[in-house]
């Protein structure tokens, strides 16, 4: 297992479109354990494979809700309700933290590092990474979305509550 190096705002790999795995080998076993070192070294809640520099449609959260850390390889919003406006960031836009529109409940489908496919609901910060991540595998960022950028002051008092992790 290793840390990646988690690729930032300039590099414009962050705009293109994952591509969609169907080999459930080694190479991606590597790649899913890598993601995990490298989210939880960097304090995120979420990490999407191409914030690591690979196009593919593997991402890997933890909201520390205990059940993860989730391995989503190919996830894919199934429903979407409700709608939660909260604060986000993310790995790769260091110290930048947004107001956000995203649906409240979300029900994903995903595959596992084996292939088998399975279904994950989540509320609030959960449904909220999960949009995120996969936001990230067809090149958006949430300030695509956002309804408002928060000032450097605001950015602050935030990091000093450390309430929410980066995705
Ligand atoms: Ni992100």
């Amino acid at each position: 297992m290793a840390i990646r190096n988690i690729v930032t705002e300039e590099d414009p790999i962050l705009r293109k479109k994952s591509r969609v795995v169907d080999k459930f080998n080694e190479k991606l076993w590597m790649i899913l354990d890598d993601m995990k070192d490298t989210m939880y070294k960097a304090e995120g809640v979420g990490l999407a494979a191409v914030q690591v520099g690979l196009l593919r449609r593997v991402v890997v959260v933890d909201v520390g809700d205990g059940t993860g850390p989730l391995e989503l390889v190919n996830p894919e919003i199934v429903s979407a309700d409700g709608e939660q406006e909260g604060q986000e960031g993310c790995l790769s836009l260091p110290n930048k933290w947004a107001i956000v529109k995203r649906p409240d409940h979300v029900v994903i489908k995903a595959q596992d590092r084996l292939g088998r496919w399975h279904r994950y609901e989540a509320e609030g910060l959960k449904a909220r990474c999960f949009c995120h991540e996969i936001d990230h595998l067809d090149g958006h960022l949430f300030t695509d979305r956002m309804e408002k950028m928060l000032t450097e002051e605001e950015v602050r008092r935030l990091q000093a509550q450390r309430q929410q992790g980066s995705e």
